[in-house]
């Protein structure tokens, strides 16, 4: 899928792009179907919300579930993002965020990059986020919100939030977020946040000041993240555990278009389960580890 010169001028200008219904219900029905056997599983990948059994985000699928491997391949997540940065791409990190009924808890203000700068020490932003819905997504169930335009302030200060939810984040403090918010537009499109049917895309830029609130709401509001990292600008530091932050750099290669409703084959390298390699972390950056082998 290939992006038009006003997409393109709007993405540059807003952050984000939206496509609603992007895929089709079957298409969408194939990725929901896999999602609760995968939260099912006890493993370190399956972070669950603060004090409860809810899954708040599952990492990795890509790597051990047939569906959503054929998603990190898809054209329709990918191709747009390997335009825009005029480069081959590789996943930085693929999760299935749960935002659960009654459960789901905020997502505290951030921009990723600063996470991925700060902890995986991500050279420059050249990375990119992409998100597609699998339930319907409504001002009640905890809806993404933006602040238009944020990513145009690259790196923002940040503080890193060890306590607040189940997940680390080195979130933005009220204050900035205010003048932010103005510098929108205030009350008149300073926050927005994209809603619409099951298979919506989101596509925004990891620079972009994002939030969203907890879903008290009786709808389960599970959503699909990649994101994709130009291939020349990958991690230099092993700090995270694998599942989250990837050490493949390898470039994606799309599968067809119809991949979600044909067979097409695919690796599934952590099937029988993750390797122990990918919990082992170190402070230092991968060239000195490189080094000092
Ligand atoms: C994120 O910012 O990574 C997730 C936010 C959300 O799923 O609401
Ligand atoms: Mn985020």
């Amino acid at each position: 899928m290939r992006l038009t010169p006003q997409q393109i001028a709007q993405f540059d200008r807003e952050g984000y792009l939206f496509f609603p219904s992007l895929f089709s219900p079957e298409e969408t029905k194939v990725l929901t179907d896999a999602v609760p056997a995968l939260y099912a599983r006890r493993e370190a990948y399956n972070v669950r919300e603060k004090g409860g059994e809810a899954v708040r985000t599952n990492f990795a699928a890509h790597l051990y579930s047939e569906p959503f491997a054929k998603l990190a391949r898809h054209p329709r997540m990918v191709e747009p993002v390997m335009d825009l940065f005029d480069e081959a791409v590789y996943m930085h990190q693929f999760k299935i965020n749960g935002k659960m009924a009654f459960e789901g808890d905020v997502w505290q203000w951030h921009q990723d990059y600063g996470t991925w700068l700060n902890d995986d020490m991500m050279p420059t932003e050249r990375a990119m986020n992409v998100a597609i819905f699998l339930d319907d997504v409504n001002e009640f169930n905890g809806p993404l919100m933006f602040i238009p335009g944020s990513h145009k302030k690259g790196v923002v200060e940040a503080k890193h939030d060890l306590t607040t939810t189940s997940y680390p984040l080195w979130t933005v403090d009220n204050d900035l977020i205010t003048q932010l918010v103005e510098r929108a537009g205030g009350k008149d499109g300073g926050i927005v946040s994209p809603k619409g049917p099951a298979g919506s895309m989101i596509l925004f830029h990891s620079c972009l000041v994002h939030a969203s609130t907890s879903n008290l709401s009786p709808w389960n509001r599970v959503s699909v993240y990649l994101s994709l990292c130009a291939v020349s600008n990958h991690i230099r530091r092993f700090k995270r555990p694998e599942y989250i932050a990837h050490r493949d750099f390898t470039p994606i290669a799309c599968l067809p278009d119809d991949c979600l409703r044909r067979d097409y084959p695919v690796d599934l390298p952590w099937k029988q389960g993750m390797p122990a390699s990918a919990l082992v972390t170190s402070p230092e950056p991968i060239d000195q580890i490189r080094k000092a082998a």
